[in-house]
């Protein structure tokens, strides 16, 4: 949805230990590839488990206007009857994608390679994006794109008539732009090949093969080499959409610093190429466990078990890693404020354009409550002074940004001050019930008062 209601402002305070269970909503990430896959396939496919946030509704609603029924059945079970590769109708209005960076380059991506023209918007972070990172692979298939100075929404896309294969090496590391050229792949006869010189995560691939394309992987001197053919049938499925990494973070971590705290993270989707967080933690010396592993829908699963850890260190963290934990930082940061040292992230410009500059938005606001941040084009250091060392007490901008609410909410748990955002409303786009989540297992956040 574009536009964005009344401001939400809230606060978090310091709490008693965190304790219990935590059951975190499913993968926003795979959420959007079983509606958009669903929509690329004849017959039904159900999905269970499907993040309700409001990025995902997005995507289902585009999926409708490009003419797939999808219906929610109540409880995160979801079924989408497609309309099959090179099947989708030329939607009546504009697509709006409100804050959905995914949703918007992988809609263009699918329909990219379709005989229909389309144009997509959506909120005033989304409408700020850069775009010509999907664009432009999208044009190699034939694809014509119109939008605002820079490459940004509102934009319009010709899609190709008589698509070609297209061989295109990402220069980003964004499973985005890769999944937006695999998905216009889809329509285009012969073999498409991307390929990518940094893994990013690969929940494109394996479900393209779930669904049934014909698509193969192997690790290249460029790079790691995807090679889909074109024009499959794809077979509808079930999907059942593994619990948020990227969710379960900020229970996990508000755990790592708020004292006597011991939370159990249950059915987390821990494949490598997201699990990045985890491995980063561990070595800073958090109390962190995973139990009963095993794999669901053909991705690896666990229970995750967050102790208080009084002990943090400030690591650097292998930009090779960055990719596997990129919607972290912010959260991490968060950790490193509360760890003894300085925690280094380099290989991080993608931050600056996500949601919000990531970097520029955690560092204004770490600072604000008394921790110390520098930062640089591609990397930042957090010092921290250890527990109990966090002022706190400030206010601070979530800049349309989910992920940066969140943090600075997990912040003012430990702090020795209240801290405040000035909107939470964003974080219903990923996490729709943090709050009432946090709230079990006994943080104090609460809306502020006239809200
Ligand atoms: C996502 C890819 C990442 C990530 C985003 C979800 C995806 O973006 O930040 O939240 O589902 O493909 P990039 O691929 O642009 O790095």
């Amino acid at each position: 949805m574009s536009g964005h209601g009344h401001p939400i402002p809230m606060t978090a305070q310091a709490c008693g230990p965190l304790t219990g269970i935590a059951d975190v909503p499913g993968d926003k990430s795979i959420s959007h590839r079983a509606l958009i896959l669903g929509a690329m396939c004849v017959g039904e496919t159900t999905i269970t488990g499907l993040l309700e946030g409001q990025d995902v509704l997005d995507t289902a609603q585009a999926m409708r206007d490009f003419g797939a029924q999808v219906v929610d059945h109540g409880g995160g079970s979801w079924s989408v009857h497609g309309v099959g590769v090179g099947g989708f109708m030329e939607p009546n209005g504009v697509i709006d994608c409100g804050n959905s960076g995914t949703g918007v380059r992988l809609i263009m991506g699918a329909m990219a390679s379709q005989p229909i023209t389309a144009t997509f918007s959506g909120d005033a972070s989304l409408n700020g994006r850069p775009m010509a990172r999907v664009t432009d692979p999208l044009a190699l298939f034939g694809c014509q794109a119109v939008g605002r100075a820079g490459g940004r929404l509102p934009m319009t896309l010709v899609g190709a008539a008589d698509p070609l294969p297209v061989r295109y090496t990402v220069p980003v590391p964004s499973a985005q732009v890769k999944s937006a050229v695999l998905l216009a792949g889809l329509n285009a006869p012969g073999q498409t090949v991307v390929i990518e010189k940094e893994a990013t995560r690969d929940h494109t691939e394996r479900m393209l093969e779930g669904f049934g394309a014909e698509i193969t992987v192997r690790d290249t001197k460029e790079g790691r080499e995807i090679t889909l053919t074109g024009q499959p049938e794809l077979r509808a499925q079930h999907i059942e959409v593994p619990r948020d990494p990227s969710s379960a973070a900020f229970p996990v971590c508000a755990a790592l610093i708020v004292p006597g705290s011991d939370v159990l993270v249950p059915g987390i989707g821990l494949n490598p190429t997201r699990a990045g967080l985890f491995t980063t933690l561990r070595e800073m010396g958090a109390d962190l466990s995973f139990e009963n592993e095993r794999t669901e829908g053909g991705e690896p699963v666990a229970d995750l078990r967050a102790r208080f850890s009084p002990d943090l260190i400030g690591i650097e963290v292998p930009p090779a890693r960055a990719a596997s934990m990129i919607d972290e930082y912010p959260v991490l940061s968060v950790v490193a404020a509360f760890a003894k040292g300085q925690t280094l992230m380099r290989g991080v410009k993608e931050l600056r354009v996500k949601e919000s500059d990531r970097i520029e938005a955690m560092a204004k606001g770490l600072r604000a409550n008394g921790v110390a941040v520098e930062d640089g084009p591609d990397w930042w250091i957090v010092t921290g002074a250890g527990h109990g060392q966090v002022a706190g007490g400030a206010v601070c901008e979530s800049h349309l940004d989910h992920r940066i609410a969140m943090s600075f909410l997990i912040l003012g748990m430990a702090a020795n001050a209240p801290v405040q955002v000035d909107d939470g409303g964003p974080i219903a786009t990923s996490f729709p019930i943090f709050e009432p989540l946090m709230a079990i297992l006994g943080a104090r956040v609460s809306r502020n008062s006239g809200q």
